[in-house]
């Protein structure tokens, strides 16, 4: 095992191949994308994406024995491994459209590496799947007519935006699951013996395909399920002045329940969670399950209301309009310490304010360039502002969305003074100190929590 190919150069084909190229000096690791502008940012000082500590990792491997590249015919040739970590969206049209996965991109690349492979191959799912997604791939695979033989493996990938580089030098766990043959086997040892250079051999599990290739939906599906219920709850408190940090509190402290994934806010977002949801909830539909399918999509549902209820407590407390009011909007990315903005729920909240024709001043310290593409053609009037004290001049209210740490470090008596009066602050991350907030002048609004204002 010399040769590592990854097939995507996203979120997890870059990051991911970089540390493994970082803890395996010896292999030589090759990341490939059809996107050519997104290799020739990978080639460059100009990450595509932005990660903490990603950076550092690429420059100490990159022309050492991490190489991008776009000759896919030449590096599937090459390759002893191959990881397929390409994007597998929700369907948009045909059968399942709305909740099946969408495919299209893992069946090209399948047929790409039979139409240039000239040897037997490991192929490893990296890519979130629908379970019994490997019995597809095999048959493609096996479809080739130079009698070429390929292992595939599942190894789902558990990284978190944000902390990506953390979680892949010190994963709770890494998981593969492969075929129960002698040659399966084979193949799970062969990834497993790369992973053990850097992670302890316990935290390797592995399992048969379709456990492993379900387990990542169904991890994804029970933390936006956390989400979800924290936030089902937050509405709750705010009718009976119950506050859901103490709330989430004392309930995270029983070991049994934990503290950790228990914030509440505006919304989970991310391009994988409701994705992988909607996705488990078409796979029960087929599998003739609709009770199961109902109790998952619920938790889509409540993630949608939470959106729709924080805009909805913005109307009611700015006097039951916005329309021409101008609304600063700190926070576009869906989380913190990444520029990615897919799904976030800033997005949709943006959204909501511009129809009732709120006028918005955008700032987010890294998503402001993915922000300006997933509002273009949006009618209504919209800045985008690198200076939050600029985004906040003039305004009737602050949304802060987004839990950037630098939103808590910012002068707001500073804000509050270059604002209209009443002057409103709308926390949907609960991160801001609401009491100094309140004793500057602001009306504040938390989530889950009694509002603090003035009137
Ligand atoms: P992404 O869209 O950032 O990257 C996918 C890349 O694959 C794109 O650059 C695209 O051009 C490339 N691609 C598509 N078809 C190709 C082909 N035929 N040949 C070569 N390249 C091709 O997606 P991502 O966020 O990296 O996610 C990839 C997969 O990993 C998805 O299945 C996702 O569910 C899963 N996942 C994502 C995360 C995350 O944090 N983003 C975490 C865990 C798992
Ligand atoms: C999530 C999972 O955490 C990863 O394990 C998984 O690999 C990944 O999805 C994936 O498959 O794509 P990610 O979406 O990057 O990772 O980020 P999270 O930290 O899980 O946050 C998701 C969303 O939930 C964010 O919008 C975040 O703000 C929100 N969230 C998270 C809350 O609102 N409250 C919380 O307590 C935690």
């Amino acid at each position: 095992m010399k040769n590592i190919l990854c097939i995507g150069a996203g979120y997890v084909g870059g990051p991911t191949m970089a540390v493994i190229a970082d803890r395996c000096p010896d292999l030589t690791v090759t990341v490939v994308d059809i996107n050519a502008v997104r290799i020739a940012a990978w080639n460059s000082d100009e990450l595509p994406i932005y990660e903490p500590g990603l950076d550092e990792v690429v420059k100490r491997c990159r022309g050492r024995n991490l190489f991008y590249s776009t000759d896919i015919p030449k590096a599937i040739r090459e390759a002893d491994l191959i990881f397929v970590s390409v994007n597998t969206p929700t369907k948009t049209f045909g059968a399942g459209a709305g909740k099946a996965a969408d495919l299209q991109y893992l069946e090209k690349t399948a047929r790409s590496i039979i139409e240039h492979a000239e040897s037997d191959k490991i192929v490893v799912e990296k890519s979130t799947l629908p379970v019994r997604t490997a019995q597809a791939m095999s048959r493609i695979l096996h479809s080739n007519t130079k009698n070429l033989k390929f292992q595939i493996l599942s190894n789902p990938e558990f990284l978190a935006e944000g902390t990506a580089i953390r979680d892949l030098e010190n994963p709770d766990r890494v998981l593969i699951g492969g075929m129960e043959t002698p040659e399966g086997q084979g193949a799970i040892e062969a990834l497993a013996s790369i992973y053990a250079r850097w992670v302890p051999r316990e935290r390797i599990i592995t399992t048969n395909l379709w456990s492993s290739e379900l387990t990542k939906l169904v991890s994804n599906a029970l933390l936006a399920q956390r989400v979800s219920s924290v936030n089902s709850i937050s509405a709750l408190c705010e009718k009976t002045e119950a506050n859901i940090d103490e709330v989430t509190g004392a309930a995270g402290k029983d070991s049994r329940i934990g503290p950790k994934f228990l914030k509440a806010s505006i919304g989970f977002g991310g391009s994988c969670f409701k994705k992988d949801i909607l996705n488990l909830v078409y796979l029960c539909g087929h599998y003739g399950l609709p009770e199961v399918a109902d109790y998952w999509e619920q938790v889509i549902k409540m993630n949608d209301f939470q959106a729709r209820r924080f805009v909805g407590n913005m109307l009611a407390a700015m006097f039951n309009t916005v329309a021409d009011k101008k609304i600063a909007i700190f926070g576009f990315a869906f989380k913190a310490d990444t520029g990615d903005t897919r799904e976030s729920p800033a997005c949709a909240v943006c959204l909501q304010l511009l129809e009732e024709h709120a006028r918005l001043n955008i700032h987010d310290p890294k998503a402001l360039g993915n922000a300006k593409l997933d509002l273009e053609g949006v009618a209504g009037d919209i800045s985008y502002l690198e200076d939050p004290y600029e985004a906040a001049k003039g305004v009737h209210a602050i949304a802060v969305v987004t839990e950037w740490k630098s939103f808590r470090e910012l002068d707001y008596q500073r804000i509050y003074d270059s604002m209209e009066k009443p002057a409103f602050l709308f926390d949907g991350r609960n991160i801001l100190d609401h009491k100094m907030l309140f004793e500057i002048g602001f009306n504040v609004y938390p989530i889950g929590k009694r509002k603090l204002t003035h009137f």
